[in-house]
């Protein structure tokens, strides 16, 4: 959700540099974009509506810069157009923004009163006026960004560049990611890694209310007391190489691929060698009586996964709830309730306003998070860190997946914990860890999908149905559908069917049925029988132990069964690589869906 790029130096031309950041930071969603960078001592902004190759076709790529920032847009604040687009230019002042201000229409009024007039619905527009008429009292960007940071309320990343000062790019943040990346005689900022990792891997993490001072050879952080301060540098891990297609045709498809290998590093770090038994190395959950997981879309998805392995294995009450919801409801939670936070990206606004919510009472919090050194990673308690590597679909898969092998690791340290497990038992889930592995590459090369995504590539209207852990599957198959192919479906507790929205199913409504769970696989499959006789077109996701010859269905995907821990990994494949097939047959954008931002950092 809008992407900052910025650079100084003298090694590159700043406006390739910007333009590359961006489309590197493409998969982040915007709807604009635009450049601002110094040309003999003046600034020249070129903004553009739509996607990035639109802003190139207006750039003359000839001209020398050392100086620049750039931008990405997802519109909050009046519509996506060139004149909403940044970079914003008031006076000597240009800047770069992602995050909200919420006091902006207080400010605008004051400086209105001061002279000020505004071209933009923006509150970008107004934060760029604001540092112009303090810039015009005090004559110091530091003083004056200082004062910015008591004035603004909200959240804010900013990549800021004076008229006054042609060599110079500064920046500060709160509550929206910044990162500020060491080069040789030269120095980036950027909204996160992907941006500038053709050209370095060292980098800052920008605290919140920090400022940055970056010339080509020198940067300064200055602390909220506007001292001078040291920064630990840290090295980037994942590699460019990994970042790319490495030839497949999306990265969706790459990322749903990387999965085996995926759930294999994330649950490595936690078991002994040779895929035995369980180490004892996550924090200690024998005091909790309660859990609570929070989190948005898909995480919040695999956080339903949690609950039901958790409350089977430990015998303990987990209450799921989305960030957006939790952050302003009553809580219910006491000093034995564990809050965890599961986010991919780390720094989704809702589910880190959720984490702070539970710190102000003093309850102790687990994230698990993708993004190593992310806002929620660094503010939660305790994080563990799944081994997703760069993510960059907008629709997640691998880091969905590891999740949700996170939480069965989880489930099986709470259960043993309070001594609900059996060691034996510990060790046969684990010792399944191989045969997980080669079924969810076996699955990955099932050739199925592609003929039943032919089947219902042209509907406007599906369903999936599954009851316990299969309906959590079903929302996640659901979403990745809508969000990638834009075809409406809902999922529903199969059970749950009958009392309404049944009403919607006719001759050929498509409804993809999941029956993995055999202790309820009869009940569901009366739900199916109910929507297949009022006209369903039924597509089963069925285990192996629970397939037969029926006529309750049109499609079937047999997936063999391994332990509940493991099932969920398998079953999803199939959903995820149906909405991928169906996405491409309608020639969907599948891996920057319209409206879509991978890390949503605006409330
Ligand atoms: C799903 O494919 C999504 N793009 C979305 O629902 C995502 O899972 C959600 O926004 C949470 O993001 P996070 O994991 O980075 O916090």
């Amino acid at each position: 959700m809008c992407g900052i790029i910025g650079y100084v130096g003298k090694k590159k031309n700043a406006i390739h540099v910007l333009i590359n950041g961006l489309k590197a930071l493409e998969y982040r969603g915007y709807d604009s974009a635009g450049i601002a960078y110094m040309e003999n001592n003046k600034i020249n902004i070129i903004k553009e509506q739509g996607k990035i190759k639109n802003l190139e076709e207006k750039i003359d790529f000839k001209i020398k810069s050392n100086l620049g920032i750039g931008h990405t847009r997802w519109a909050t604040h009046g519509k996506p157009c060139v004149i909403n687009s940044h970079p914003h230019k008031v006076g000597k002042i240009t800047i770069v923004h992602n995050g909200i201000i919420e006091n902006y229409e207080e400010l605008k009024k004051i400086l209105i009163q001061n002279g000020y007039s505004f071209k933009s619905e923006t509150d970008t527009e107004v934060i760029c006026a604001l540092i112009d008429k303090l810039y015009n009292e005090k004559n110091d960007m530091i003083q004056v960004l200082d004062k910015c940071r008591n004035l603004l309320k909200g959240s804010y990343a900013l990549g800021i560049i004076n008229d006054d000062q042609p060599n110079t790019l500064y920046a500060i943040r709160k509550d929206s990611p910044l990162i500020i990346a060491i080069g040789e005689n030269e120095n980036y900022i950027s909204s996160d890694v992907p941006a500038i990792l053709d050209y370095t891997n060292k980098y800052i993490l920008l605290d919140n209310n920090e400022i940055a001072k970056l010339t080509d050879s020198k940067i300064d952080i200055y602390n909220i007391n506007n001292e001078i301060i040291t920064k630990k540098i840290k090295t980037f891990e994942w590699n460019i190489e990994k970042t790319l297609k490495n030839g497949y045709d999306h990265f969706m498809l790459k990322e749903i691929n990387e999965q085996p290998e995926v759930i294999k590093d994330t649950l490595l770090p936690y078991i002994s060698n040779g895929y035995k038994s369980l180490l004892n190395n996550m924090p200690c959950f024998k005091n909790y009586e309660k859990i609570d997981i929070v989190a948005c879309g898909s995480a919040y998805h695999a956080g339903l996964i949690g609950k039901y392995l958790i409350e089977k294995y430990a015998d303990i009450p987990v209450n799921v709830e989305i960030a957006s919801e939790y952050r302003y409801k009553k809580l219910f939670i006491n000093n034995k309730t564990l809050v965890i936070i599961i986010s991919q990206s780390g720094e989704t606004a809702d589910s880190l306003a959720a984490l702070r919510k539970a710190k102000e009472h003093n309850i102790d919090t687990l994230a698990i998070v993708n993004v190593v050194g992310s806002s929620i990673a660094r503010e939660a308690k305790d994080v563990l860190y799944i081994k997703a590597g760069c993510e960059i679909a907008v629709a997640t898969t691998k880091a969905y997946s590891a999740q949700v092998a996170m939480l069965g690791l989880i489930a099986l340290n709470i259960a043993k914990s309070k001594k609900k497990i059996s060691n034996q038992k510990i060790d046969n889930f684990i010792q399944d860890i191989d045969t997980l592995i080669n079924e969810m590459k076996k699955l990955l090369k099932n050739e199925n999908y592609l003929k039943i995504a032919k089947n219902i590539y042209n509907k406007n209207n599906l369903f999936f149905i599954g009851r316990k852990i299969d309906y959590a599957l079903a929302m996640e198959g659901s979403l990745k559908l809508k969000e990638i192919s834009y075809i409406h479906s809902e999922a529903y507790p199969a059970g749950e069917l009958k009392h309404g929205s049944i009403s919607l199913i006719e001759e050929k409504t498509p409804v993809f049925a999941i029956v993995t769970d055999k202790s309820i696989a009869e009940k569901t499959i009366s739900n199916i029988k109910e929507a297949k006789a009022r006209g369903a077109e039924v597509i089963l996701i069925i285990t192996d132990e629970l397939d037969r010859e029926a006529d309750f269905y049109d499609e079937k995907i047999v997936i063999p069964k391994i332990n509940d821990l493991f099932q969920p990994l398998l079953s999803i494949i199939p959903l995820q690589l149906i909405s991928y097939e169906v996405a491409k047959l309608r020639n969907c954008d599948i891996d920057k869906p319209r409206n879509l931002a991978k890390s949503v950092t605006v409330e």
